[in-house]
């Protein structure tokens, strides 16, 4: 490793140099970690929508909540909440003129709590509609969008960080869920109570229309100018957040690392550096609503003027009549609570604009291109036995991870006869793994075929074709939960049937049955590593060790049975005695299967029926073990290498 010229010259011992040297790591640490957050968010960032949340936004929030006539429902009800709303007030006015006499004043009454019953009522079903359709639409995008990841290529994950579709599924849902409804809702009722106090106003003071066009003039310049900082600090804001999270996820997952490398501060200083960069656009969107709000004040404090001075106006020409004094009165309450009307209206606007982004950015996923179809309708000409046999050939296959990538198979031609055991090794990188994902179609070969039993595997439903492979992967997977909820996550097998794979590979010893015969080591062990098939699983596997996560995977997939089975390096973290005894157990639970087996560990697939030699993306050897010891050639040099160590 090379050392830091200037680090090496200095000598540690004395307190300056030392916090000179701090200061130092620091000002690097700082300058990594920007451009790091830049890297990570200029990606974001291109791929952020600017301007207007298009109209198509909007319209698939509205389908997903259930169309036209749920948007026509929710409009009538906010109307009717609203005209009752002003007949309560104008009841008032009605009361306060013509009640007088003792009786009369509990008619008034019982007409004005009738009225505010109502009031009640329609506000209720209002709310429930608004807040139904709200949760279909979020329940639908969240299916959609679920399906949608779900169903994307490989290259897909490869290419996108985990933080950004965290930031989907959690920051983004959780508007549409949370606040997009509730602002909706807001905007509504402020939208149509300043429309009811307009035309309210209007129609007593009919002067009051002629103010009201530069004011309309003033607040919707106003409105679009806020409108457009907004929305875009807004998106800056979901947009920063995605690195956040994926640094946050990397560090709980690095945790053991970052510990025994001391990395905590400059870890820390990355996260906060983050922090401060996520706070600054969530404080301008702060400070900007403060700006408008200064606004809207100065517009409602017009609205109460003008209401008030064409009240004056008009009083003349009604010749002070006392019936158009309590509509006046009126007029000036309604316009008395506009300011606030107002304020919320814009706010709520640009905070419905904002929260729509949520739904754009969720929709953005909709074009991820989806994988090929899990089911075709050829799938059922198959037959219910295919492949029965698992011949296995390969023409000129050749493979890339994605296009632009250099190819990675490279050409492979290769016929693996029925029920064949066969073994394949070769160099790190040789493309032994991108063999078998080809086969699972995972990575989907970019020219050439993969036939099994004569059939071109691109014509099988990706359903199909997976149910009957069973793969082994190299790094072994299992979830949190129990031993069985591992190893049969359908419950479709008995309780004996999962003690008796777990004994075949060695994890679970039935006491008494075994107390006669005990001849391997993992045999032997005094307590076996799964004592029920209830024992927890903690989080991917934790408590079980490198190797005996593979032993429960493979148990995974002899509970299964396939007839094509791929084990790629499934055995590289087992001891080699338990390893022997696994490919034991392949050799009688799989006889009637065709196994490819990889493994560096040459020992492992000397007695396959077939090697293969993997080099550069094509088949370098392939021929029985014998044929290819007494030929010579990359499988010699392999073994007698094997033997020397
Ligand atoms: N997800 C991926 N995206 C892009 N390239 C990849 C990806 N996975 C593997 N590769 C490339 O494909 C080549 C072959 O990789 P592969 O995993 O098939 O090797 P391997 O033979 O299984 O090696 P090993 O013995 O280390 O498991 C490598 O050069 C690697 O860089
Ligand atoms: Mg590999």
């Amino acid at each position: 490793p090379k050392k830091s010229p200037k680090r090496a010259s200095v000598k540690a011992d004395s307190p300056d140099v030392k916090t000179q040297l701090i200061k130092k790591l620091d000002d690097e640490t700082e300058k990594d970690s920007d451009i790091i957050v830049k890297g990570l968010m200029t990606d974001e960032l291109k791929e952020r929508e600017v301007g207007h949340v298009s109209r198509k936004v909007y319209v698939a929030w509205a389908k997903a909540a259930g169309g036209t006539w749920v948007g026509i429902l929710i409009i009538l009800c906010f109307g009717a909440v609203e005209g009752i709303n002003v007949l309560s007030k104008w009841w008032l006015t009605y009361w306060s003129q013509h009640g007088s006499s003792e009786s009369g004043e509990i008619q008034f009454l019982a007409v004005y709590a009738a009225i505010n019953l109502a009031v009640i009522i329609t506000t209720f079903i209002r709310v429930v509609i608004v807040m139904l359709a709200g949760l279909r639409a979020s329940r639908r995008l969240f299916e959609e969008l679920l399906d949608v990841v779900l169903r994307a290529p490989m290259s897909f994950f490869d290419t996108t960080p985990i933080g950004r579709i965290l930031n989907r599924f959690s920051k983004d849902m959780y508007t549409i869920d949370e606040n997009l409804v509730s602002t909706l809702r807001s905007y509504l009722s402020t939208i149509f109570s300043v429309v009811s106090t307009i035309l309210v106003i209007s129609s007593i003071t009919p002067w009051f229309t002629v103010c009201l066009i530069p004011i309309i003039i003033f607040y919707v310049s106003q409105q679009m100018y806020f409108n457009i900082t907004y929305r875009e600090l807004k998106r800056m804001d979901s947009v920063i957040r995605s690195p956040l999270y994926a640094l946050l996820g990397e560090t709980l997952d690095g945790v053991s690392t970052i510990r025994a490398f001391g990395a905590e501060q400059s870890l820390l200083r990355r996260l906060v550096d983050m922090l401060n960069k996520q706070q600054n656009a969530y404080f301008l969107t702060c400070t900007a609503q403060c700006w408008l709000a200064i606004r809207l004040e100065i517009i409602g404090t017009f609205i109460i003027l003008f209401a008030c001075l064409s009240a004056v106006l008009q009083h003349g020409s009604h010749g002070g009549d006392a019936g158009f004094a309590g509509l006046a009165g009126l007029a000036i309450s309604f316009a008395l609570s506009v300011t606030q009307s107002l304020n919320w209206s814009v706010r709520m606007a640009s905070d419905m604009e904002a929260n729509m982004v949520a739904v754009e950015r969720v929709e953005q996923y909709r074009k991820i291109p989806s994988e090929a179809a899990r089911a075709l309708d050829k799938d059922v000409a198959l037959g219910p036995y295919w492949p029965s046999l698992g011949a296995i050939r390969f023409e000129n296959a050749k493979l890339r991870y994605r296009p632009g990538l250099p190819l990675v198979l490279k050409g492979l031609n290769l016929y693996i006869p029925a029920r064949s055991k066969v073994g394949i090794c070769g160099r790190t990188g040789a493309g032994k793994s991108s063999l078998c994902l080809a086969l699972m179609r995972i990575v989907e070969l970019d020219t050439g075929s993969i036939k099994v039993d004569g059939v071109d595997i691109r014509t099988v439903g990706l359903s199909r074709l997976r149910s009957k492979i069973a793969v082994i992967p190299q790094d072994p997977v299992l979830f949190s939960g129990s031993v069985r909820t591992n190893l049969d996550p359908f419950n479709e097998f008995t309780d004996e049937r999962l003690y008796e794979v777990l004994g075949r590979v060695g994890l679970y010893v039935d006491r008494a049955a075994s107390s006669s015969s005990l001849s391997s080591m993992s045999e032997r062990q005094t307590s076996p590593v799964v004592k029920s098939v209830e024992d927890e699983v903690f989080e991917s596997g934790n408590n079980f060790s490198v190797g005996q996560r593979q032993l429960l995977v493979f148990a995974r997939a002899l509970l299964r049975g396939a007839n094509v089975v791929i084990m790629d390096e499934a055995t590289a973290a087992v001891d080699a005695d338990t390893d022997a005894r696994i490919q034991r157990v392949m050799r009688v639970d799989f006889q009637h299967a065709t196994c490819i087996t990889v493994a560096h560990r040459i020992n492992s697939i000397l007695d396959s029926d077939y090697i293969l030699v993997m080099d550069d993306g094509r088949a370098a050897e392939f021929d029985t073990p014998a044929n290819l010891l007494s030929r010579g050639g990359m499988f010699r040099d392999l073994v007698n290498a094997s033997k020397e160590a």
